[in-house]
C-alpha cells in the first residue's frame, strides 16, 4: 500500500504551507486507515524494488498534508541497524520538552514535497520527549528520542505548521557551524 508520486504534494503547492488540524480521538477508522498507509508507504519507498518500480522517492518519514489531509498525523521507518527499527505511526504528537543541545545531519535535510536540494544545517533539538497518540497500538505514549529519529521527528512535526526544512536554513551561510551541536553523519 502506496501513494502514486502524484499524490503527494510538493512545495509547489500552496497546500503545504497550511496549518494541520489535531484529530479526533478514538482514531476514526478513516484516520486509522490514513495512518497505516502512510506508514506502509514509508516502508515500500525503502525496498529498492518497490520504489524503482512504482517510482516512488525512498524516506524515513512522512506527514499527511503531503498526500493532502491537513491532519496531524506522521508515520516514520528507520532500519537504525540490522535488528533495531524505530516504526511510528502517530497522531497529535506534541513535544512536551527538549534539550538545550542541537543537532543536525552533516549533508543537510531531505522531503518527499522538496524536489529540489537545499544545501545547509537544518538545526533541530538532539533530544525530545513526546506525547502522542499511537494509531498502531491505539494507545497514548510517550517518546524520547534522540539524534536521527529526533531529527526526523521534528522534520514532520513542522509540516503541521506548514514549516520545511529549509526554512531553517542560514540564508547568508548556510554551512555556518551550530554551537555545541552534535553532528550527525
Ligand atoms: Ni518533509
Amino acid at each position: 500500500m502506496f501513494f502514486k508520486s502524484n499524490e503527494i504534494i510538493q512545495d509547489t503547492d500552496a497546500l503545504i504551507r497550511e496549518h494541520s488540524e489535531k484529530v479526533s480521538l478514538p482514531l476514526s477508522q478513516e484516520d486509522k486507515e490514513l495512518a497505516m498507509k502512510m506508514l506502509s508507504h514509508v516502508k515500500c519507498s525503502q525496498d529498492e524494488e518497490i520504489s524503482e518500480k512504482e517510482d516512488i522517492r525512498p524516506a524515513v518519514g512522512i506527514a499527511a498534508v503531503q498526500v493532502g489531509v491537513l491532519k496531524q498525523i506522521i508515520a516514520i521507518y528507520i532500519q537504525m541497524s540490522e535488528d533495531e527499527v524505530i516504526e511510528l505511526a502517530i497522531a497529535n504528537p506534541k513535544i512536551l520538552s527538549h534539550s538545550v543541545q542541537m543537532t543536525y545531519l552533516k549533508g543537510g535535510e531531505g522531503c518527499l514535497s522538496v524536489e529540489e536540494d537545499h544545501p545547509g544545517y537544518v538545526p533541530r533539538y538532539a533530544r525530545i520527549k513526546v506525547k502522542a497518540y499511537d494509531c498502531i497500538h491505539d494507545h497514548e505514549v510517550i517518546l524520547r528520542l534522540e539524534g536521527y529519529p529526533a531529527i526526523v521527528l521534528q522534520h514532520e512535526m513542522d509540516h503541521f505548521k506548514g514549516v520545511l526544512f529549509y526554512d531553517h536554513i542560514n540564508a547568508v551561510n548556510p554551512w555556518e557551524p551550530i554551537e555545541d551541536a552534535i553532528v550527525i553523519e
